[in-house]
């Protein structure tokens, strides 16, 4: 197939803080390598107004916003090859929230973890339920729903911590999309098992809330000495060292090859001493960092170049959202009052199945392709020599339904942008729909 970009990815950064190492390796750099496969279109933005639901400062919000942006920019996120925008640039996204809102039984807010959290922690202090807790924390993941909804996202890179928000946009998508029409796409977390989880300087994880972090663009010099005061134990140099369990290791790893990894090994059980492994961990990763600081402090030194790129970022966005939220308007009945509905009422649910279509190529092959109603490809066939083996092998998807797909593996090409469950939910739909 050609390079149609088929899979939306979608993620949003919090502007509550600075970004820090463990941010780098487990977020920044995957986002950014990812960003250059060429089957995705990727979306990144900077979640500002789910910052202000943590933080009420106004300069550290916008400081924030400035040094996340100017930290992926640096790190090599090319805003011409993916939309990079800020969130409260973006006005369908607070329009789509009420939308949103009005499908979200309160019942499913109840059960958010975070939202729970912040209970819990006052029944523990002998406080009021609520004390302390802002509506803005209860609707959390109603916003962070309409951020993935309003692009379609297929897919949603998050840490595991998300997970249940990602599977709370699904359930309000469904919901939205049973009453008013196939609208919104179901969206999937995806979890990235690769990325290395960096310990901070007293080994715990690297994280903001246990004050461990090391700045990813602080200057040079004050990032050496964070590395010099990673804890280690008092073994002297020419003990042999244990990797298991030392941080100073795990963070060499997250940045070096497996063959520098390796020639680290070695020089641990030869009995490297502390300050030696300390400078050689620094040197590695100035390397991979060093030269992007400077694109990182020149950019903080020129906020209105940022702004620049944000603003074109949330243009393009924009172009989506806008006549996207028109027709979700619609759906809903906010419409022109002369106007009908273009179909809401069993039609519109069976124009919104999934379909199979067959085709002929230029290479005088027959396909098939079964896509969803919005355009989404679940399934592409291999070129068949005749219409009728295209024909069957449709007929045994429609029928059998997942049953026939292990089977029919070897006719399938592989569709990375739909995973296995999108696939049998919409063979599903259409076997229910058809054989009643
Ligand atoms: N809640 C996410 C976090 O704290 C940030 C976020 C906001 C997000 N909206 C999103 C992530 C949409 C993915 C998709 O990490």
């Amino acid at each position: 197939m050609t390079a149609q970009k088929l899979l939306r990815s979608l993620t949003g950064i919090t502007t509550t803080g600075t970004p820090h190492l463990g941010n780098y390796v487990g977020a920044i750099r995957p986002a950014v390598r990812a960003s250059r496969q060429p089957q995705t279109e990727n979306f990144y933005f900077l979640a500002d107004f789910h910052a202000l639901i943590k933080c009420d400062e106004p300069a550290r919000i916008q400081r924030s916003t400035l040094e996340i942006a100017a930290s992926w920019l640096a790190a090599g996120l090319d805003p011409e090859k993916v939309t990079f925008y800020r969130q409260s640039d973006i006005p369908e996204i607070p329009e789509l929230t009420w939308l949103l809102t009005c499908v979200t039984g309160k019942g499913i807010l109840n059960r958010a973890h975070a939202y729970k959290a912040a209970l819990d922690k006052n029944e523990a202090a002998g406080q009021d339920a609520d004390f302390d807790v802002t509506a803005g924390l209860f609707m959390y993941p109603v916003l962070m729903a309409a951020d993935i909804l309003m692009f379609k996202a297929h897919r949603v890179p998050v840490g595991r911590d998300q997970v249940q928000h990602i599977e709370m946009a699904r359930d309000i998508a469904q919901r939205f999309n049973h009453l008013y029409g196939e609208h919104l796409v179901l969206p999937e977390a995806a979890i990235d098992d690769n990325v290395a989880l960096l310990p901070g300087l007293d080994g715990r994880k690297m994280s903001k809330s246990y004050d461990n972090t090391i700045p990813l663009f602080g200057p040079r010099e004050q990032m050496r000495k964070q590395i010099m005061g990673i804890v280690t134990d008092s073994q002297a140099p020419g003990e042999p060292k244990d990797t298991e369990g030392s941080a100073l290791f795990s963070i060499y790893r997250a940045f070096a090859s497996e063959e520098e990894t390796k020639s680290f090994a070695k020089a641990f059980a030869d009995g490297i001493g502390w300050a030696d492994a300390k400078q050689q961990l620094f040197e590695r990763i100035d390397l991979e960092i060093g030269p992007m600081r400077e694109r990182y402090q020149h950019l903080v030194e020129h906020p209105a170049e940022v702004q620049a790129i944000l603003i074109a970022g949330a243009e393009k966005a924009r172009t989506t959202a806008a006549p996207f939220l028109r027709d979700l308007r619609s759906a809903v009945g906010l419409r022109a009052l002369g106007s009908t509905a273009k179909a809401e009422n069993k039609n519109q649910q069976k124009d919104a199945l999934p379909q199979f279509k067959q085709y002929r190529e230029k290479d005088g092959r027959f396909y098939f392709k079964f896509a969803q109603a919005n355009g989404q490809v679940l399934l592409q066939s291999t070129g068949f020599e005749s219409p009728r083996e295209a024909g069957q092998a449709v007929k045994r998807l429609q029928t059998e339904g997942f049953a026939a797909l292990k089977e029919l593996e070897n006719v399938l090409e592989p569709i990375t942008e739909a995973s296995t469950l999108m696939i049998t939910d919409a063979l599903k739909r259409l076997l229910d729909e058809t054989n009643p």
